[in-house]
C-alpha cells in the first residue's frame, strides 16, 4: 500500500491513538448515524462499507442492525481495535486496510458508503468521492458525517482549521456543506440533504489528551482561543463550562443517492 505525505501522517497519527477511540469516547455514541440512516429503510443484509471505521462505533452499528459490514481503515491498529469490540459484541464483521482515496471494490459493490468524522484527514476528498461513487449501484446510498462549517464563514472556518492543525497536524481541512455537495454531484451522487447539527467539544485538555497534542501546540492553541475572532466565538459557541475550554462544531450530516 503505497500512501502519499497526508495519509502517511494520518496512519502513524491513529495507529498511535487507537487506544484512544473506543470505549468511552465521544464517537460512541452513534445516534446521529441512526438518525440519518433510518429513513432509507435499507433490508438486513444489505452490503454496507464503513470508510475510515476508527474503532468501529459506525461500522459495529451497521452490523448490529444485520447488514453484511466491511470495515475500512487506513491504520492496522484501528482495525484491530474494530475487530476486538466485534468479538465483545458477538458481530461477524470483515476488516480491510485501504485508504478512502482508492478502493480495492468492483464497482457496484455496496449498498450503502458510509464514513463518519474521518473525511478532514484525507488527502484527496475528490477521489474519496469518486470512489464512494463508484462502488455504490445507482440507487446505493451514502452517508457522510463530518465537522464542517456553514458556507461563507471563512474567518470562523480559517480559525478552526488553525485550532485543528496545531491539535492535531495530520488535519486536514473541514469543508462546507456546498463544498461536498458539489464534490458528490459531479461524481454523479444526487444530494438529499446535507444539514448541519451543533456537536460539542466538551473539554480542551480531553481534547488534546485524544491526539496527543505536544505542549508547544497546545500553547498555539491556547493563544488562538484566546485572540479568536467574534465571527469564531458566535458559530462555534466558544466558551468555559466548569473551568473547561468548550466549544460545538457544526457536524454535517450529508446524505445521497447514486443516480
Ligand atoms: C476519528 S476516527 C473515525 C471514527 C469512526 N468513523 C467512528 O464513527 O467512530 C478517524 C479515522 O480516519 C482514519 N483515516 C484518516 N485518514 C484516512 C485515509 N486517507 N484513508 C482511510 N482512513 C483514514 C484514521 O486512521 C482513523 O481511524
Amino acid at each position: 500500500m503505497k500512501l502519499d505525505e497526508v495519509q502517511q501522517a494520518a496512519e502513524e497519527q491513529f495507529a498511535r491513538q487507537s487506544h484512544r477511540y473506543g470505549q468511552g469516547h465521544i464517537l460512541e455514541n452513534v445516534e446521529d448515524v441512526r438518525v440519518a440512516i433510518e429513513p432509507l429503510k435499507l433490508p438486513p443484509g444489505s452490503r454496507v462499507l464503513d470508510v475510515a471505521t476508527g474503532a468501529g462505533h459506525t461500522g459495529l452499528f451497521l452490523a448490529s442492525l444485520g447488514h453484511n459490514a466491511t470495515l475500512a481503515d487506513l491504520a492496522q491498529p484501528m482495525l484491530e481495535r474494530a475487530k476486538e469490540a466485534a468479538t465483545k459484541r458477538g458481530l461477524n464483521v470483515l476488516t480491510r486496510q485501504h485508504p478512502a482515496e482508492q478502493f480495492p471494490y468492483e464497482d457496484g459493490s455496496f449498498d450503502l458508503v458510509t464514513c463518519r468524522v474521518a473525511a478532514h484527514h484525507f488527502s484527496s476528498p475528490e477521489s474519496f468521492i469518486r470512489e464512494t461513487a463508484r462502488v455504490l449501484p445507482t440507487g446505493g446510498y451514502f452517508l457522510l458525517i463530518d465537522g464542517s462549517v456553514e458556507d461563507d464563514q471563512s474567518e470562523a472556518e480559517e480559525w478552526l482549521h488553525q485550532v485543528e492543525k496545531f491539535r492535531d497536524p495530520s488535519h486536514q481541512r473541514f469543508l462546507t456543506p456546498r463544498d461536498w455537495s458539489r464534490l458528490c454531484e459531479a461524481s454523479g451522487l444526487k444530494v438529499l440533504q446535507a444539514p448541519l447539527a451543533p456537536f460539542k467539544q466538551p473539554d480542551l485538555n480531553w481534547y488534546f489528551d485524544t491526539a496527543a497534542t505536544s505542549p508547544e501546540n497546545r500553547k498555539q492553541v491556547l493563544e488562538l482561543v484566546a485572540h479568536a475572532p467574534q465571527s469564531a466565538r458566535d458559530l462555534f459557541r466558544l466558551g468555559e463550562e466548569a473551568g473547561k475550554i468548550v466549544w460545538w462544531w457544526q457536524r454535517l450530516s450529508l446524505v445521497a443517492v447514486k443516480r
